[in-house]
């Protein structure tokens, strides 16, 4: 096999906005000339004598999936020749990645789609996409030898950061809303062992907080301003890729909460349709909760020249975020690829929910807005109905088992008003039944439901 240059190949920083390089990061991953984000590029992948061979980047990657090494059994360290360098020594893993990719018959068939899948980064260590980031960047606070790392969250990035820094025995401060993350991510976080702040504010609160904290104290950021969080996170798509043995979907559906995912995602096509690892760029559109939109009504609105913050409602509290960081380097990835912005009603989101759990692998419902959104842009036209799609499901079915119930029992809408919303989708909704605990009783609701056979039958 030829031999592959490690990715020593000299990572360099560069901000989105006016392209300073800096030699290294402030505590806030600001550029210190103009304030934007900075981002990780790779001058010589292509060029000069690190250039890599497509071909045999692909036959290491697929040698490493039996290997017994930690990091080649990590579905993100496995992918490290497109990462910036960190020694072994540094790397903090769970064995992240390696995700399934799903087929959805019956979400299919709800959005009259023909070539439907989801690849199901719910299926991760901590039960969210958020540990493919996590594990790159709290191992480059390992590094950088921090004692603390912190971050605000809607719920799945406490969880992942609170993990890792437990393994790579860092001490982690979590910043949350009080009161709008689920109980299973803030009950994750304490069993990890973080100071868990619940704040008396909103998600975008709790980043102003922290943004003034890390300018003052040695703590290490990990939300996803932290371009080390990105550079893991673009590993999704290279898995993604290789399981669809490098031929991309047409589109690529993921929710927009923060921005860093798509932006991760769509840095990844990129990079790899640059590498030649793929030969053409599947369409990346971003998908957002109605009460939640500030990045559609940038790209609808205002053409995408500036985003105006909002206060942030919905049910999908994952991406309940009105002011979102990467919201510049999503605009990109809509441009490069030429994706879509896409906004869905909490109705929208909780029938698709249910949708994807009936097709027997269920989400998150901050997850569940790819489906809506493909139903909305089917509808559009702007994916035809041969066309194959990709669904990023980023958390687990766990992660809010109230919202799911008071679903099946009808009780999420009941104050909304919205009933004859809901009146086409009573086929997905199956409230538990209350029965006396006798055999008799048991067998009548088995014939009730056989009388009513559903759209499984
Ligand atoms: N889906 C889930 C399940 C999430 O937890 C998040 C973000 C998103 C989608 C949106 O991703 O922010 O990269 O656009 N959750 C964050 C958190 C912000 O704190 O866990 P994004």
């Amino acid at each position: 096999m030829p031999t592959i240059q490690t990715a020593e190949t000299a990572a360099r920083l560069r901000c989105i906005a006016c392209g300073a390089s800096p030699d290294s990061a402030s505590q806030d991953f600001r550029c210190t000339a103009c304030g934007d984000l900075l981002e990780f590029f790779f001058p010589g992948w292509t060029s000069g004598p690190a250039a890599f061979d497509p071909a045999a980047l692909k036959a290491l990657w697929f040698k490493r999936r039996t290997s017994r090494e930690a990091l080649d059994q990590s579905g993100v360290w496995r992918f490290r020749e497109l990462l910036p360098h960190i020694s072994e020594e540094h790397a903090i893993t769970l064995r992240e990645g390696n995700t399934p990719l799903y087929s959805l018959p019956r979400c299919a068939r709800a959005a009259d789609s023909e070539n439907l899948h989801a690849k199901h980064q719910g299926m991760n260590p901590t039960a969210s996409f958020k540990d493919t980031g996590m594990t790159f960047a709290a191992s480059s606070a390992h590094q950088g030898k921090f004692k603390w790392v912190a971050c605000a969250s809607t719920g799945n990035t406490s969880a992942s950061m609170a993990a890792y820094a437990a393994r790579g025995n860092m001490h982690s401060l979590v910043l949350i809303p009080e009161g709008k993350i689920s109980w299973g991510k803030l009950s994750q976080s304490l069993d990890y062992g973080a100071l868990t702040c619940q704040l008396r504010t909103d998600f975008d609160g709790c980043v102003g907080i922290l943004n003034q904290l890390v300018r003052q104290r040695p703590v290490y950021l990990l939300n996803s301003v932290n371009p080390y969080r990105i550079e893991g996170q673009k590993t999704a798509a290279v898995e993604l890729m290789e399981q669809l043995s490098w031929e991309p979907p047409d589109h690529i559906i993921v929710p927009g909460g923060n921005l860093g995912n798509s932006s991760a995602i769509g840095k990844a096509l990129l990079e790899m349709h640059e590498l030649k690892l793929i030969s053409r760029l599947p369409k990346v559109s971003i998908i957002q909760a109605q009460g939640a939109n500030p990045f559609y009504r940038s790209v609808c609105e205002l053409q995408g020249k500036k985003l105006e913050p909002m206060t942030a409602d919905t049910l999908a509290t994952a991406i309940q975020i009105g002011h979102p960081a990467s919201w510049k380097k999503a605009l990109r990835v809509l441009r490069a690829t030429g994706g879509q912005v896409e906004q869905v009603t909490e109705i929208e989101i909780a029938v698709a929910k249910a949708e994807i759990g009936a097709d027997g692998i269920g989400c998150e419902p901050a997850s569940a807005v790819t489906l809506a959104g493909l139903k909305k842009l089917r509808r559009s036209g702007f994916v035809s109905r041969r066309e194959s799609v990709v669904l990023i499901l980023t958390g687990h079915v766990l992660k809010d088992p109230d919202f799911t119930i008071k679903f099946h029992r009808g009780d999420l809408f009941a104050e909304s008003g919205a009933k004859n919303e809901l009146a086409d989708s009573k086929y997905v909704q199956r409230a538990p039944v209350v029965l006396d605990a006798n055999l008799g009783a048991v067998i009548a609701a088995l014939e009730a439901a056989e009388r009513n056979p559903d759209e499984r039958a």
